[in-house]
Parts: C-alpha cells; sequence; structure tokens
C-alpha cells in the first residue's frame, strides 16, 4: 500500500470511528469541528451513484414518464414535459431499466414496432395490470435522451434466453447494416445507442428465477459471452460495463460464487462489477407508515439504514479476496426506504409517501457511497417517479418533488468530484431505543478545485453548529421542515424545500449553525 493509500485509509478509519464507534454521547450543544482533509487525493467519487431506477411497476412509467404522444399533458413524443425538466436538473447519469422483478420476464420484441402492433400481456410481479408495451426500447432511449441520461439495462436471465438478449443488445448498438440495424433504423432510430451498463439479471436468488448461486453463475457466464456491443463510439472509452447479481444482504453466496468464477475466467466472458440491494424497511414485509410518524420511527428507519455501510464492507471484503486491486465495482443498484402504500392505492403499485426522513435517509446512504467510493461506483435509487422513495410524485397532471428529490438536487456538486477525508467526533444521539450519530460529514472537491462538503444534522430536535477549520466562507442551500415527517403535497409542494444557508467565519475557521433534522451541502473557500 501507498503512503498515499494509507494515509487515506487511516483517515477513513479515523471517520468512521469518530461518526459512530464507542463515542461518547456528547451534550447537544456541543458545537462539532469538521476537519477536511484536502490535501489527501481520495477516489473520484463516480457520478453513476447518482443514478436511478425507472421500473415497469405502477404508474413509474405509465403515468409517471410516458402519458402517450395524444395526452393532454404536456409532453414531447409521448414523456411529459414536466418531468424531463425537473429531472434533467439532477443531472442523472444512468437510469436502470426496465426492471427489478419485471426485466426477468422483459422481452424485447414485444416493445418495439407500430404501436398498436405491441403485445399487451399482464405485469405479473406488481398488481397484475395489464402492460401495454407502448413504452419500449426506442421510448426509453429517448427518455434517456430528453433528461441527458445514460442507459442502465437490465437483460432477461430469468426467463429469456442469451440469444434474445444478444439480439436486444445488437439491436441497440450496431452501427453496420445488419438486419438488426436496420430493423432499428426502420423503426426511427438509425444511429446506433450507447449502453454504458448491463446488468446481467435481476434478484436471480427469487423473482428472476430462483436459480442456487452456482446455477445463477453458469448462465450469467454464457449471457456475459454473448451479449455484446457493437457501438464503436464504446470501443476504446465508454466501455460497457456488465453487472453480475450480487447480495441483497441475506444471499452473501451469490457475491461469493461470481466473485469465485471471475477469478478464473477464461478469455470468452469477463463482468466488470457485482450488483447490492438492499432497502431500509423496518423489517419484512415493509409495514412502517410514510407519513404520521413521530421520533421513534424515525429513529427505527435512520439506524437501520446506516446499515448500509457494514453490507457495503461484508461485500466488499469477499471481493478484496478474488480481487484485491478493486477491478471490478459494486453496483447498489436497488435502495432506499421501502414502506406502508399509500393507503387507497393498489398495494401492488408500491407508492409511498416521501418525508424529510426520506430526504435525511438519502443524504446519509450517498455520505456512504461516497466513503466507498473505491469500490461503489454504481448506485440506483428505487425509483425514480411514483415508486418507493421517489424523486417526484405525479397524479394526472399534477407533479410534486419531494424531499429526496431536492437532497439529490443538492448533491449534484459531488457527481464525479474527488473524496476529501474528514474528521469529526459528534457523539451518538438517544432516539427512542435507538442510538443515532448526532451529524454525518461528507467532503469533496470537484474538477475545478472547490471544495463542497455536506453536513446532516440528524437529531431530530435540536439544531448544533459545525466548525470547519482552515476555511473562512461558506454558502449552499439547507433542506429541513417543521416535522421529520413533513412532506410535500400537490396542495403544498415546498414544505420541504432547499433555502440559502452561510456560515460566519470564527476563530481560524468557518462556522455554520445546522437546524435540527437537516440536511446542508455548502460550498467552503478559504
Ligand atoms: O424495486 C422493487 C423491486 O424490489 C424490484 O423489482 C426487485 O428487484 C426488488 O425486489
Amino acid at each position: 500500500m501507498t503512503s498515499v493509500a494509507k494515509r487515506f485509509r487511516n483517515a477513513l478509519l479515523l471517520a468512521t470511528f469518530a461518526a459512530g464507534l464507542g463515542t461518547p454521547v456528547l451534550a447537544k450543544e456541543a458545537s462539532v469541528e469538521v476537519a477536511v482533509d484536502t490535501a489527501t487525493t481520495g477516489p473520484v467519487i463516480d457520478k453513476h451513484i447518482f443514478g436511478q431506477f425507472a421500473e415497469h411497476l405502477g404508474t413509474g412509467i405509465y403515468g409517471g414518464v410516458w402519458v402517450g404522444k395524444d395526452s393532454p399533458i404536456p409532453n414531447v413524443r409521448g414523456i411529459r414535459t414536466d418531468v424531463v425538466t425537473a429531472l434533467k436538473a439532477l443531472k442523472v447519469p444512468n437510469v436502470r431499466w426496465p426492471g427489478g422483478c419485471f426485466a426477468d420476464e422483459y422481452h424485447w420484441r414485444d416493445g418495439i414496432g407500430p404501436a398498436d402492433k405491441r403485445r399487451v400481456q399482464i405485469n405479473t410481479n406488481w398488481g397484475g395490470v395489464p402492460e401495454s408495451n407502448a413504452f419500449g426500447t426506442h421510448e426509453f432511449m429517448d427518455f434517456a435522451e430528453q433528461i441527458g441520461s445514460e442507459a442502465y439495462i437490465s437483460v432477461n436471465i430469468g426467463s429469456g434466453t442469451a440469444a434474445e438478449a444478444s439480439a436486444w443488445i445488437e439491436y441497440m448498438t450496431a452501427e453496420k447494416d445488419t438486419t438488426l440495424a436496420k430493423e432499428r433504423a426502420a423503426n426511427g432510430h438509425p444511429a446506433p445507442w450507447k449502453v454504458p451498463i448491463l446488468g446481467l439479471g435481476n434478484e436471480n436468488w427469487g423473482c428472476g428465477g430462483a436459480m442456487s448461486a452456482e446455477h445463477y453463475v453458469e448462465e450469467m457466464k454464457r449471457f456475459a459471452n454473448f451479449t455484446r456491443n457493437f457501438n464503436p463510439a464504446q470501443r476504446e472509452k465508454d466501455k460497457m460495463k456488465r453487472i453480475a447479481v450480487g447480495w441483497d444482504g441475506n444471499k452473501l453466496d451469490y457475491t461469493e460464487e461470481v466473485m469465485k468464477a471471475w477469478s478464473t475466467h477464461v478469455y470468452s466472458w469477463d463482468i466488470e462489477g457485482v450488483s447490492l440491494h438492499n432497502y431500509t424497511t423496518g423489517g419484512w414485509p415493509p409495514h412502517l407508515p410514510a407519513t404520521g410518524f413521530g421520533n421513534d420511527e424515525y429513529a427505527i428507519v435512520i439506524n437501520e439504514t446506516l446499515k448500509m455501510d457494514s453490507l457495503i464492507a461484508k461485500q466488499s471484503a469477499i471481493m478484496d479476496k478474488y480481487d484485491p486491486e478493486k477491478k471490478l465495482l459494486i453496483a447498489v443498484d436497488e435502495w432506499g426506504a421501502w414502506l406502508s402504500p399509500t393507503p387507497g392505492s393498489n398495494p401492488g403499485f408500491l407508492q409511498q409517501q416521501n418525508s424529510l426522513r426520506d430526504g435525511i435517509l438519502a443524504a446519509l446512504n450517498l455520505n456512504i457511497f461516497a466513503r466507498h467510493a473505491d469500490r461503489v461506483k454504481i448506485a440506483n435509487i428505487a425509483q425514480m417517479v411514483n415508486v418507493l422513495q421517489a424523486m417526484i410524485l405525479t397524479d394526472g397532471s399534477k407533479m410534486v418533488l419531494t424531499p429526496t428529490y431536492h437532497v439529490f438536487k443538492m448533491y449534484v456538486p459531488f457527481q464525479d468530484a474527488q473524496f476529501a477525508p474528514v474528521k469529526f467526533a459528534a457523539g451518538e444521539l438517544a432516539v427512542g431505543d435507538r442510538k443515532l450519530p448526532r451529524v454525518d460529514a461528507m467532503a469533496a472537491k470537484d474538477k475545478s478545485g472547490q471544495v463542497w462538503v455536506s453536513l446532516v444534522n440528524v437529531d431530530p430536535d435540536a439544531g448544533t453548529s459545525v466548525t470547519i477549520p482552515g476555511f473562512r466562507t461558506a454558502s449552499g442551500e439547507v433542506l429541513t421542515a417543521p416535522k421529520v415527517d413533513s412532506v410535500n403535497t400537490f396542495a403544498a409542494p415546498s414544505v420541504v424545500a432547499p433555502k440559502a444557508i452561510s456560515g460566519k467565519p470564527s476563530g481560524s475557521g468557518v462556522t455554520i449553525a445546522l437546524p435540527p433534522r437537516s440536511v446542508t451541502v455548502v460550498k467552503v473557500s478559504k
């Protein structure tokens, strides 16, 4: 290990120790010193950790993204304009599609060609409702282009064949005059698309075919072998990353078997990453209400979500055994809060409100991913619109931005910025029967050299102040609200909305007053 790497690791360990393990419970009023180490060169926080997930589930696609060309709701080629405008501001790096469980029953040919010829089927996973296939490959790629994002395509290993997946990737990426490229052109898109990320199945231990890890690995190898990307623009750089299915907090054997196979793989197949799925639920099946809760349930959810750190560490430890050079990445390609469905909604649609608690949960997870930036290079929150921990909720022509949306927008400066270790000793806080860290902090330097700091005041009741030594100014945005379960609604869309915040020089640093239950992102200067 180089001395820089050692320093970086030690700083990380210190920050981790300070952030939680065995630290004293400090007096609530104590100000917290957050020391940002800009001299140490940390890994780049890959922009792809800010990815999203859009599955054919409930109104996530139909209604939330796709309204059809003839809809009175303003749209461009069937894709709603208000949602596109909102998502563009998030600089969404990639969108995972078409699932989820839906992906392992998806047959791409059902979703191409004339609209009136598409196969209508039953969405067996999600509510048993008709799936029109009106939103298929061309519509998805159009959507990704409209929001300025890239495609993360999940192929069907569960009920499909390697030949089907191979033909789909050729259809999307072949430039030459092949039969499939001509068919794509005839369907309206002569130029090949880029497919930068390819998911090799989804949760194949469960909805993806209930395969043993050994069986999955044999299937995955064939799919990795035969799904070839032909786009010339992806030959040298932007090479397609293939993501195998890893664990979900229970099926650790998947990660082990995938890595074991990869460590002795032959020339004909390869992968670039292994997935990790984890939802914050408060227990299975998900039962915690999305609104109308107090500090105790806030603490249950926040305490549970912080376990993401140890899940990543466990998966990393397995991967390290076979891949000490960290050639393969972790894709946390499903994460977020999974709560009780909105009363009156179809339970199969997984629709839930999104409160300030979700915003805080999002910030804490993004900070964890950033701390694991050497391994975690892709993450996809579940999901983008109207499903689980969504960015956006719609109802007919109405749209509202959630607290989680605002956090993702505040975090845009961290995309592709260089992680800067922080040291802080905030102590712990007892809420109900759970212990929480009082404060969380994460910092990074963007490409222009500007330093950004995220500060989360986890305390639901008390404000605090943070001093960052060595800097004199701090300005940015803070997200908070009157209660931990405050939400935005169509009638009151700005209850949880970011406001400007700035720090004051104090001593040799800058001090920022953090309101209770808040997420703050500031740029700091000397
Ligand atoms: O995001 C909802 C579902 O959760 C996905 O379809 C599946 O992969 C996971 O179990």
